[in-house]
């Protein structure tokens, strides 16, 4: 497979197509694009502006493990996008940091907002029954992505207003309940951390904020899936599912408690 890609690559038909680097790269991606759709794969369109996105790359630059690319670049631009909205910053289920990095860059120099992050450093919880997948076993055991917390401080130590909160969700979440949050991520694989975070970031979340699952399209989570659709089901907002296997919720002013 990988003699065959760089074959293509490098064949006198791609080099003698054309001098121009990006005439080439369009007759790469031409040739592996013909090749991945035979077999029933997708790669990005080579005209999409997002992957050459200034902040996109200098959080990418830092090459940490995780989240991929795409999902990334969501992140960053709905933290971009909330820049202007009074609120804080969560994440549950951060790992290495890699999309926590992302939502640094998108917040901006000098931001007021504060990232905290909730992570047991243990890796997954005890999957329940609604993290089965159809007729079996769930896909993911206790223990499951397991990182050592020395990795994400060092990973982040350079940006300001950061807390790591380590501890099984929702533990610590009563530390930060008098704060409002503007953008929340939720990439904790399971049905039952899910629902939790829910409960309690819904009802703090400013309006025009977002919510992001990224395990929202994996037929891994089902779980996670399933409490993004039982929490939802009797509010207002609507739970978007991307092409990136996240979804996104975009908090209405309809379901904030108003004000006197
Ligand atoms: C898929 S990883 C997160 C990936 C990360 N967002 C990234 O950028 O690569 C899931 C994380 O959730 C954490 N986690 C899962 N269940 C948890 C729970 N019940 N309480 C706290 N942390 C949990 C794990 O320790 C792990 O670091």
């Amino acid at each position: 497979m990988k003699n065959f890609i760089s074959r293509i690559l490098n064949s006198k038909l791609v080099q003698q197509y054309s001098s121009s680097p990006e005439v080439r790269r369009k007759a790469r991606f031409k040739l592996l694009n013909r090749y991945a759709k035979k077999n029933d794969l997708q790669l990005y369109r080579h005209n999409l502006i997002w992957y050459h996105d200034e902040e996109f790359l200098r959080a990418r630059a830092k090459s940490i493990t995780g989240v991929p690319d795409d999902r990334c670049f969501t992140l960053l631009d709905l933290a971009r996008k909330t820049r202007a909205i009074a609120g804080d910053i969560a994440e549950c289920g951060s790992r290495f940091g890699r999309s926590a990095t992302f939502m640094l860059t998108g917040r901006g120099p000098a931001s007021e907002k504060t990232l905290f992050v909730f992570d047991s450093f243990e890796g997954l919880s005890e999957p329940t029954a609604e993290d089965r997948l159809e007729g079996g076993e769930a896909y993911w055991s206790k223990g499951d992505i397991l990182a050592p917390i020395e990795i994400i401080k060092e990973n982040l130590k350079d940006y300001p207003k950061v807390q790591i909160m380590q501890g099984w969700i929702p533990a610590r979440f009563p530390e930060v309940a008098d704060r409002s949050f503007s953008l929340v991520h939720i990439d904790v694989d399971l049905h039952q951390p899910t629902l939790d975070s829910l409960e309690f970031f819904y009802p703090r979340m400013t309006t025009g904020g977002f919510i992001v699952c990224d395990d929202y399209g994996s037929e891994h989570c089902p779980g996670a899936r399933r409490a993004f659709d039982e929490f939802f089901a009797d509010k207002p907002e609507t739970v978007l599912h991307l092409t990136t296997g996240q979804c996104v919720v975009t908090i209405l002013e309809t379901s904030r408690p108003a004000t006197a």
